[in-house]
């Protein structure tokens, strides 16, 4: 075990962990941060995304002490009781079904339109291709994504 310091959303916390620790793990368990979900445990599904420098991040394999930067969860975009625009873009177009899949849609989505506010459609595709819904809810994340670039609030 050892004191790993981590800042996410803003704040900085000390967790005495083994180092080894998924990210996901301390976000959850230590933090008590619920938007990150455990889904395959294999950074393969994607319910477990955090950005860190701008970058999607798988948090299920990611060991706490490799990281360096701050850390942004689903719970820190929305600001001043403000939903962020793809939180609000996601309600208006009905975007989840039982939800579990969409912390990762949602961050996804968030750090490709940080990195080209203007996608194109098969750039949004591409992008969102490796976060998996069994929901079936690509359509409607891709038009949430869709209603955000078309209001150009990015
Ligand atoms: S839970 Fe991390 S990628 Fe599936
Ligand atoms: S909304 Fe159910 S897994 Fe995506």
């Amino acid at each position: 075990m050892s004191n790993v310091t981590l800042k996410v959303n803003g704040l900085a916390h000390t967790v005495d962990v083994d180092p080894a620790t998924p990210l996901l793990y301390v976000l959850r368990n230590d933090l008590g941060l619920q938007g990150p979900r455990f889904g395959c445990g294999l950074g393969q599904c994607g319910a477990c995304t955090v950005i860190i420098n701008g970058t999607a991040v798988r948090s299920c394999v990611t060991p706490v002490s490799t990281v360096r930067s701050e850390i942004t969860t689903l719970e820190g975009l929305a600001q001043n009781g403000t939903l962020h625009p793809l939180q609000q873009a996601w309600i208006d177009e009905q975007a989840p079904q039982c939800g579990f899949c969409q912390n990762g849609q949602i961050m996804t989505a968030k750090a490709l339109l940080d990195k080209n506010p203007n996608p194109t459609d098969a750039q949004i595709r591409d992008g969102m291709s490796r976060t998996l819904c069994r929901c079936m809810t690509f359509y409607r994340v891709q038009a949430a994504i869709k209603r955000v670039v078309n209001k150009g609030v990015a």
